[in-house]
Order: structure tokens, then C-alpha cells, then sequence
């Protein structure tokens, strides 16, 4: 065997990835690029006309995706999409847990338990049971497959004013392990990629404070924010069999800011 014959693939052709949270960001770009690659592409957001029309815009390129409605706080409503994912693609090998939600900055005096249970509902608790209605579809078939969350540098290190939302994000990193470990043997590869600050809606709040948008740029050794392409490849590397070994790695995507 050549070495270049035994190059890895990106190809996704014959596979069906399903993104949550994919109508704009991060999500989207995911979408975009899996697509490309190959893969059918199904956009699972909590509007379903939005998540139409992210699909469209995808078509329009002559990619393969649908558009669904799905609020991955709910595991009834993530069981829904699932069986309409399926009924359009058949199985879903890949499964992206990009959905989320974070708060305005604040200290943890102010916080309340609304606001923590609005942010955990989604970060933590629809990660969660996204990824078991996933795993368990891949460990009945026997085909086993790959998943890929969206952790953050904020639940690596420990920023003030952000302890929901990192709290919620050291649990999808933490969860990743353990479900990396639990899945090994059915197959399934469970990695997460840890954005730095990605020049989304997200954070548009946070940066409008040019102070704030100051010490964030100095904390980035590459001096540049994201581009949602930058998570995106790495989505990719991590859905593809080029990354078939790899499993229960968190992969920071910061422009070296937690070197
Ligand atoms: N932007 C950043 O700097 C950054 C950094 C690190 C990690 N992340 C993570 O990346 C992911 C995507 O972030 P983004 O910046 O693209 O955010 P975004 O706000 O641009 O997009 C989030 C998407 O999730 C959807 N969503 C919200 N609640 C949902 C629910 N209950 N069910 C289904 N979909 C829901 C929204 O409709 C939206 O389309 C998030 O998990 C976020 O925590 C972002």
C-alpha cells in the first residue's frame, strides 16, 4: 500500500449528518461544509421556516440538505426530528451538537435560577439527551457512526461573568469522555471542538463594548477572532474517517489563546 493510498478521506458521500442549531453561526457553516464534503444534511433549528430556508440556501448550491423544526431541550421534540431525519435519509451516521444559548455577562450574585435553567435546558441538559436519542438509533443499527460538540474555551478556563454558560460548557466537555467511553464499542466516536470567540450573534453583545472587544483581542496570540469556517473544518476532520482513531478529544479552536 502508497502512502498516498492511504491518504485520509473527508469524503461524507453516503452519509447523513444532522446538525442542531444550523440556521445561522457556527451551525450553519457545519452544515455548509459537511455538505459539501458530501453528506445529506439535515438542518434541525427551533424555527422551522428558518431552518427551511438554511436548507434552501444550501440547495441553491446544489448541496443536500432539508430543514427541520426541533427544540433540543426537549427529547420528544429531538425523537420527532430524528424520525424525520430517517424517513428523508435513512440512517444519521453523524451528529452535530451545536445548539446553544448563553446570557448576557454577569456576576454569579446577580444570576437567577431562570436564567440558569434556561441555558442548562439547552447547553447541558438538550446536548445530553440529543446525543443519547442518537446513540442509541446508532447502537440498535449496529453501524455505529460519529458526533461532534460544541464545548467552548469558556468551559476550559474560568472567565468571570460567565458561569452559566461555562458551567454548562465544562459539561459537554466532561460529557464527552464519558460518552466516548460508554460508546467506544458500538462504534460511535463522541469529540468536541472548543471555539475561542467566533464572530457570531453570540457574541456581537459581549464585543460592542470596545473595552471589552480590546482585552479580548490582546487574550488571542493569532490576533483574530474566528471565522466560523475555522470550526467548521475541524467539524469536519472530526466527522470524516480521518479522524478514525480519535475518540473523547476536546480540540481547541482559539487562535492559541489557551496555549
Ligand atoms: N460564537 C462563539 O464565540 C462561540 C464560542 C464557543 C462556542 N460556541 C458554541 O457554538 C455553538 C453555536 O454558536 P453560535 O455562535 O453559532 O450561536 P448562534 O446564536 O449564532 O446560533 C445558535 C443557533 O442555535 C439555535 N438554537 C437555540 N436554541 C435552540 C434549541 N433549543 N433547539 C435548537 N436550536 C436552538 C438558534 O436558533 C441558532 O440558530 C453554541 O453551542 C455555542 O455555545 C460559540
Amino acid at each position: 500500500m502508497s502512502f498516498k493510498d492511504q491518504l485520509p478521506s473527508y469524503d461524507l458521500t453516503g452519509k447523513c449528518a444532522v446538525v442542531t442549531g444550523a440556521a445561522g453561526g457556527i451551525g450553519f457553516t457545519v452544515a455548509g461544509t459537511l455538505a459539501a464534503a458530501g453528506a445529506k444534511v439535515v438542518i434541525a433549528d427551533l424555527n422551522e421556516e428558518a431552518s427551511r430556508k438554511a436548507a434552501d440556501e444550501l440547495k441553491a448550491q446544489g448541496l443536500d440538505a432539508i430543514g427541520l423544526a426541533c427544540d433540543v431541550s426537549s427529547k420528544e421534540s429531538v425523537e420527532k426530528m430524528a424520525d424525520l431525519a430517517e424517513e428523508a435519509y435513512g440512517y444519521v451516521d453523524i451528529l452535530i451538537n451545536n445548539a446553544g444559548v448563553t446570557i448576557d455577562e454577569k456576576p454569579i450574585l446577580d444570576v437567577t435560577e431562570k436564567e440558569w435553567d434556561f441555558v442548562h435546558g439547552i447547553d447541558l441538559k438538550g446536548f445530553y439527551f440529543t446525543s443519547q436519542v442518537f446513540a442509541q438509533r446508532m447502537k440498535d443499527s449496529g453501524k455505529g457512526g460519529s458526533m461532534v460538540n460544541l464545548t467552548s474555551a469558556a468551559g476550559i478556563m474560568t472567565p468571570m461573568y460567565v458561569s452559566v454558560y461555562g458551567a454548562a460548557k465544562t459539561g459537554v466537555k466532561h460529557l464527552t469522555g464519558i460518552m466516548a467511553k460508554e460508546w467506544a464499542r458500538w462504534g460511535i466516536r463522541v469529540n468536541a471542538v472548543a471555539p475561542g470567540y467566533v464572530k457570531t450573534h453570540m457574541i456581537d453583545k459581549m464585543l460592542e463594548n470596545e473595552k471589552n472587544a480590546k482585552v479580548v483581542m490582546k487574550s488571542i496570540p493569532m490576533r483574530r477572532y474566528a471565522e466560523t469556517q475555522d470550526v467548521a473544518n475541524v467539524a469536519l476532520f472530526l466527522s470524516s474517517e480521518a479522524s478514525e482513531y480519535l475518540t473523547g478529544v476536546v480540540i481547541p479552536v482559539d487562535g492559541g489563546m489557551m496555549a
